[in-house]
């Protein structure tokens, strides 16, 4: 059956290409520059199809969409989308689009697309003269997976945003492909050295398979999705594959990365096209997600290595001093684990107490490295290092925690300390125990005006100040502590 199919796009390459498939596909098509013309056009003529973009001058998508389903609610819409817009295609489909495509598109996915509404609007058709069992039958499958799409977008939007370790999100991966596709084996799997190293999977055994040779191959070099027919060697175990099996490419600029392997549906049946259309738009909105979290995980290593190699440089200068810090960031470990702090206060002392007295950097070695008593400006001098601490990582605003302890290490529990002079509960609680590690560790290390005191007169002077210098809580944790109870760490 030829549709008359209204395009709307500010784009003309955009309008061109839909142009030409549409027509190809004996279709008649026609356009539109933007939403006001679209909404003049179609008020003019009968469309049967609308796609429309979301942002165009004048009239945008969605204003198009509400107006449009107001004066002719019986056309169906389908929406042009960049990614990653996904939020807004939910949107759209709840303003009542029909469908959406997101660019760049490629023949099959358009005419599947003008195909499946061709079928739902005959069946309407139907419907209007008498509903049928056999027309209530497809129309509730249609509303089935229109629902299950919006779901699945909705899920991905909502649960990967928050994973920022690729290790959760390869757990997430297979079981929302495994949910979502009704698939008893699934894997996902990193593309390396033409191998498939495999990160996750249900089903699967093997760590590792060769990419050479097998059906993964056509994936790799094509960049496309390859559907694999019972009968073909399954590359998981070598063993022919009894049903289907569904090959997804993760791409980052043409580049596949990564595959999601999708197999032995559960419900026997064949992956329909809009499976598989389901199956790309998860990849697509998951590859985005990977390469921003991969970008992260580089960064962030490589700034944690740049700040360590800054204390390493003070740590070097003052050999009274070397490894202070990273003893104090293993009693304060100590200290966190036994008052089961959460994973991420834990985390942030792990880095943090490494930094935290990365200003000493910005104090002269006059002062730092002097043998004998200070004067009082000197002492006014190392007393900065905190403020110049908190100057060097505040640029970096990744490190809020981090910023704590660096800045607040030197306060004490009843106000007296500096350089703020905050107090109690003021303080967060990991700079109340970096403060009794840090505390613990310069009074049982040699320095160049005395000698190092006993494990037992360090408690003894720990427990004098509870609740003055120290939070008495902390100071009661670090007695249940290995260091607490006089056991020195093994390396620092
Ligand atoms: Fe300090």
């Amino acid at each position: 059956m030829a549709c008359r199919i209204l395009i709307v796009d500010d784009d003309p390459v955009v309008r061109e290409v839909l142009e030409q498939i549409i027509a190809g596909a004996g279709h008649s098509p026609d356009v539109a520059k933007d939403g006001a013309e679209g909404l003049r056009k179609a008020t003019e003529n009968e469309y049967e199809i609308i796609f429309t973009d979301l942002k165009m001058p004048r009239m945008g998508g969605m204003d198009f969409l509400r107006e449009i389903k107001k004066a002719s609610p019986g056309v169906s819409v389908v929406m042009i989308t960049g990614f990653p817009t996904v939020e807004t295609a939910v949107a759209a489909m709840k303003e009542g689009a029909d469908d959406f495509i997101t660019k760049p598109f490629n023949i099959d996915s358009v005419l599947s697309i003008i195909n499946r509404l061709i079928g739902a609007r005959g069946l309407l058709r139907q419907a209007k003269g008498g509903l049928t069992p056999e027309s209530v039958k497809r129309l509730n499958s249609e509303l089935f997976s229109k629902v299950q799409k919006i779901n699945l977008l909705r899920t991905i939007s909502t649960e990967v945003d928050d994973l920022s370790h690729n290790s959760e999100l390869y757990e997430k991966i297979v079981g929302m492909a495994s949910r979502l596709l009704f698939a008893r084996e699934v894997s996902f799997g990193i593309v390396e050295s033409d191998r498939l190293k495999i990160k996750k999977a249900v089903g699967a055994r093997k760590d590792e398979i060769p990419v050479a040779g097998s059906i993964l191959e056509k994936v790799v070099k094509s960049g496309r999705y390859y559907l694999a027919a019972p009968g073909e060697v399954n590359p998981h175990d070598g063993n022919l594959l009894r049903s289907q099996m569904l090959s997804l490419p993760f791409a980052i600029n043409g580049e596949v990365f990564a595959l999601l392997n999708v197999g032995d549906k559960a419900d026997g049946t064949s992956f329909s096209d809009d499976e598989i259309g389901l199956g790309l738009t998860f990849v697509r909105k998951l590859a985005l997600r990977i390469e921003n979290n991969a970008l992260y995980d580089v960064f962030y290593s490589s700034m944690v290595s740049a700040l360590k190699s800054l204390v390493n440089s003070i740590e070097a200068r003052d050999s009274y001093t070397k490894q202070h810090s990273e003893r104090v960031t293993e009693y304060a470990l100590q200290i966190a684990r036994a008052m089961d702090l959460p994973e991420d206060e834990k985390n942030a002392i792990g880095f943090g107490g490494y930094l935290h007295d990365i200003g000493k950097i910005g104090v002269r070695d006059t002062v730092l490295l002097k043998e004998g008593v200070l004067t009082s400006e000197e002492v006014e001098e190392i007393k900065l290092h905190p403020v110049i601490g908190d100057n060097i990582i505040s640029p970096l605003k990744f490190f809020p925690r981090e910023k704590d302890l660096i800045r607040h290490h030197h306060e004490r529990f009843d106000g007296g300390g500096y350089p703020d002079g905050i107090a109690g509960e003021q303080i967060p609680v990991i700079v109340r125990i970096l403060s009794v590690a840090d505390t613990y560790d310069a009074m049982t290390s040699v320095r160049p005006y005395r000698s190092a005191k006993s494990h037992q007169a360090a408690v003894k002077e720990l427990v004098r100040c509870s609740n003055k210098q120290f939070d008495g809580q902390v100071v009661s944790a670090f007695m249940q502590t290995p260091a607490g109870k006089g056991i020195r760490p093994e390396r620092p």
